[in-house]
């Protein structure tokens, strides 16, 4: 390892940083006035993040953290392309219209062989979102506005469990969000419900193939039964948009005949992430339209400053291609047989998971058997410890695994979550399994050694654990304060 000469100024302080490489502590929140050799730079950042929790073990996120060796090499090597440059990188746009259309026609669009798909790459499902609520309310307006009727109150309808991106969606793009509620027991959007609730002024009903909360994909099918009766009715049209942010690439794979995507005629568009089942790291959504009448024209722009006319219709400018092209690689590297196969071991591993913390007998698991691979139970007794304390605990070992409330009418039920991703194998499985009994058995030592520390002391005070109850009401008012009565479960 090559020593490098160090530029020593005194002046810069701070001692948190240290390295062999450099014995000049560095500022922590202004720019250091010299610079710093690039070993010493490396060291520093990389000693500094060992801190963060090591993303395999992360049990809280869909989001991908393994790819294949090959593929990371192909996407160090587009690191610096830009994607919005697609004059200058032209087989990159191509890539990412092909992967546009293998997703298109994997959700039955109805294209013919020689047609091509309408949709876009995004920076993650947000912005697929954003995007195909901006369609709706755009192409509802101009209904409005054609019929001669007032366009300004605009809203959508979800279940009170859909992901935080859409109340941003709600009021960024100033459209009201009329929620359904959910109820003990039952954890997504009733369909029943949502369409009681439309009205002429809803752009579309969003259904989630894979609820953020529990894994559990809401009845698409009953929803666009129920939503055709309602519009010949009434004479409106109201779409539907389906959020497989999660579930996208787990239904075609594994429950080819459950019917939630382009075969039910009021989905016009769907989204699904790149960076969750689709096996890519952070950074790729999708959104696919039904047709190009699904898409507003005005919503497109046109530029030509780079070289060509280029039609764009996304939040942003500038991205990298390196998601993009790890999204092609997947594709074509796995085909639908490798999709599917992996598909099948993460739900086989989720199937052990659930089996093994039945077994505790102290859970009651919530998920349903079939959803996205992932395991949420809630304690059947919360008197002794909460759900709270076993995720804080299981941080001993490494693993991180969300607690969180359900939203309402449900936030009395408190779960934890698992989710099991394609590098989360049979043996972490098991050591999971183990390292919760462990949890479990230091939980109840750690109550009973307090009560007889408190008996010998002869001191009256009563062990008081929280029910879920309380412990919900705490968290609740702090989050509260936190983001000013916003509702945020903290996961993705
Ligand atoms: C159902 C659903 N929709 C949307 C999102 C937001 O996705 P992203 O983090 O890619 O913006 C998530 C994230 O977990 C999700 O589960």
């Amino acid at each position: 390892m090559v020593i490098s000469t160090m530029t020593i100024d005194a002046g810069v302080l701070d001692s948190t940083f240290v390295s062999r490489y450099a014995s000049t502590p560095l500022p922590r929140n202004k720019m250091p006035e010299k610079p710093t050799t690039c070993d010493a730079a490396y060291q520093i950042i990389s000693g500094e993040l060992m801190l963060d929790g090591n993303p395999r073990l992360n049990l809280a996120s869909f989001v991908t953290t393994w790819m294949e060796p090959e593929c990371d090499k192909l996407m160090m090597e587009a690191i610096n392309k830009n994607y919005v440059d697609m004059d200058e990188y032209p087989v990159t746009t191509e890539l990412q219209n092909r992967c546009v259309n293998m997703i298109a026609h994997l959700f039955n669009a109805p294209i013919g062989e020689d047609e091509t798909a309408v949709g876009v790459g995004t920076v993650g499902n947000t912005e697929a979102i954003m995007l195909a609520g901006l369609a709706f309310k755009r192409k509802w307006q101009n209904k409005r506005k054609a019929e001669g009727k007032p366009y300004d109150k605009p809203n959508i309808i979800t279940g009170a469990n859909v992901q935080v991106c859409w109340e941003k969606f709600a009021r960024y793009f100033e459209v009201e969000l009329k929620e359904v509620k959910l109820r003990e027991g039952y954890y997504v959007m009733d369909p029943v419900k949502a369409v009681e609730l439309v009205d002429e002024n809803t752009i579309c009903v969003a259904a989630i193939l894979g609820s953020t909360l529990t894994g559990e994909f809401e009845d698409v099918k009953l929803l666009n039964e129920l939503l055709t009766k309602k519009n010949e009715e009434t004479g409106w049209d109201t779409p539907i948009h389906v959020d497989a942010a999660s579930g996208g690439f787990i239904a075609p794979f594994l429950y080819p005949d459950l019917e939630w995507d382009f075969r039910l005629p009021l989905v016009k568009s769907i989204n699904v992430s790149g960076h969750k089942y689709g096996l890519v790291y952070a950074g790729v959504g999708w959104v696919i339209w039904r047709s190009n009448e699904d898409l507003p024209d005005e919503l497109i722009f046109h530029i030509n400053y780079l070289g060509t006319d280029q039609p764009t219709f996304t939040l942003n400018f500038s991205k990298g291609s390196s998601q993009i092209i790890a999204q092609y690689y997947q594709f074509i590297r796995l085909g639908f047989e490798g999709y599917k196969l992996i598909m099948k071991n993460c739900a086989e591993n989720a199937k052990s998971l659930r089996e093994g913390i039945e077994k505790t007998g102290k859970f009651e698991v919530v998920s349903k058997d079939i959803g996205v691979p992932l395991v949420a139970f809630s304690l059947k007794d919360s008197s002794i410890y909460s759900v709270f304390d076993i995720s804080e605990n299981l941080r001993r070992f490494g693993w991180i695994v969300p607690a969180y409330t359900m939203p309402a009418n449900a936030e009395n039920i408190a779960v934890l979550r698992v989710v099991v991703r394609e590098d989360f194998s049979r043996s972490l499985v098991d050591r999971l399994i183990t390292d919760i009994q462990k949890v479990l058995a230091d939980l109840v030592s750690t109550v009973a050694a307090t009560s007889s520390l408190e008996s010998t002391k002869n001191v009256k005070v009563a062990v008081v654990k929280k029910t879920v109850e309380e412990t919900v009401q705490e968290i609740t008012s702090y989050w509260k304060k936190l983001v000013n009565k916003e509702k945020t479960t903290g996961v993705c």
